[in-house]
């Protein structure tokens, strides 16, 4: 039986990562994937240009049942260590907004900056390899078959960074959950995160009739609040405010939006009824909002004709009707489109130094299969960075 240091599951962003580390230590590495590609979602990410970091990187902008987990690995590789050596590679990288870093040109780049670094530092990446049982004794040895071939691999250590649930048309399985349970490690329930919400009724009726529309927004769910755009769809809301605020939404609760976050929408009507009370109020409405949005949220409200005959009262209904906007999603687009997966292998269970399972040694879990999840902005990438090489240290 073939044998080797390191066997790693899963060649996305962390498992790349982790191998390019553990083959600079001078360790075996077989990095196996079932793809016919590594790194596919480094490649759609970003809208093509990955956000592979950002500059804001804490703690507190990443989500698990564990909050203090994360904080270990982020600080001994940072966004300023990734983004240096995207420095070394020669590839070109902008601030977008909020601290998000996109690579000038194409996200090829920066897969092909880790299949560079894989080959110098000697790891043998086997790609269209469908990955079997895993045995555990002294070591570990994964059936692999590769052109209908069986190749049972023995290694000292196993590393799975198969990644989440998330858009299973490019390669997501949920494999690693089953080999966290096959080693009796606890899981946090999954779900779909950084995900549009999708309604019924009229209020999805209201949000088809707007779609393509997009508005800067302030969106809460309990104390979790983003100031981004968002943008109406033919099944409801989308937009990096929304899906920021469907990590944290759960089944059956409700949302506030505030369509003109900063503005003062009863102060503006009043001011305009003073000046130019013979407007409508759809009309005064879509000075701080939209037109398309200016008309309905004058129905929703139930106040239209001229602004100059409102009262006080109905110009704090319109008002409202802007600033908090309180609807209930019905659902999520689910995995089909989300971002990521919340949820993942207990961090309770794992080392925060070196992600290596507490009760398993030489079993080790990194990237998005573990309990620890980003906001929208590039927080997900450097999470799959930080782990993979604190893996890759000791792995
Ligand atoms: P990842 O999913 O990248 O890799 C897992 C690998 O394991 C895959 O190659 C898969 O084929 C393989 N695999 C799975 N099951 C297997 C099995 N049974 N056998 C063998 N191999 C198996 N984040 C961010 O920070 N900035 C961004 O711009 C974006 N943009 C973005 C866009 C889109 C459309 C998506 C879906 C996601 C993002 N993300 C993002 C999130 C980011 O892509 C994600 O968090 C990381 O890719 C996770 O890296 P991992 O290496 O953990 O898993």
């Amino acid at each position: 039986m073939e044998r080797v240091d390191v066997i790693i599951l899963g060649a996305g962003a962390a498992g790349m990562f982790a191998a390019i580390e553990a083959g600079r230590r001078g360790r075996r590495v077989v990095l196996i994937d079932h793809a016919k590609k590594p790194g596919e979602k480094i490649r759609i990410s970003g809208g093509g240009r990955c956000n592979f970091t950002n500059l804001h990187i804490a703690p507190e902008k990443f989500l698990s049942d564990n909050p203090h987990f994360a904080r270990s690995a982020l600080a001994r590789y940072s966004q300023h260590d990734f983004t240096a050596r995207v420095d070394d590679a020669g590839i070109g990288w902008h601030e977008k907004t909020l601290g998000q870093l996109f690579c000038d040109g194409r996200s090829q780049a920066i897969i092909d900056m880790l299949l560079g670094d894989m080959a110098a530092a000697g790891v043998d990446l086997r790609l269209s390899t469908t990955v079997g049982a895993i045995r555990h004794d002294d070591g570990f040895v994964v059936e692999t078959l590769r052109d209908g071939v069986g190749a049972p691999l023995r290694s000292e250590t196993l590393v799975i960074a198969t990644g989440g649930k998330s858009v299973p048309k490019i390669g997501a399985t949920g494999f690693g959950y089953r080999v966290a349970e096959q080693f009796d490690l606890p899981l946090i329930e999954t779900r779909p995160a950084l995900v549009p919400l999708t309604f019924t009724d009229s209020a999805r009726e209201e949000m088809a009739a707007l779609s393509g529309l997009s508005v800067d927004a302030r969106v809460a769910c309990g104390r979790a609040v983003f100031d981004e755009g968002l943008l109406f769809t033919h099944r409801g809301l989308s937009g990096p405010s929304i899906l920021q605020i469907s990590s944290y939404w759960r089944e059956g609760g409700a949302i506030t939006v505030d369509l003109a976050a900063g503005e003062d929408a009863a102060g503006a009507l009043r001011a305009r009824r003073q000046s130019a009370g013979r407007i409508s109020v759809k009309k005064a409405l879509s000075e701080v909002v939209p037109e398309r949005l200016a008309q309905q949220i004058s129905a929703r409200a139930g106040v239209s004709g001229r602004l100059g005959d409102q009262s006080d009262a109905r110009i704090g209904r319109l008002a409202d009707a802007v600033h908090h906007w309180e609807i209930t999603p019905a659902g999520s687009e689910g995995y089909r489109t989300a971002e990521v997966t919340l949820g993942g292998v207990d961090t309770r269970s794992l080392d925060a130094k070196t992600m290596m399972a507490r009760r398993v040694p030489g079993l080790f879990f990194i990237g998005e299969v573990v309990d620890v999840t980003g906001w929208l902005g590039g927080y997900n990438f450097q999470w799959a960075w930080s782990s993979g090489w604190a893996a890759g240290q000791v792995c």
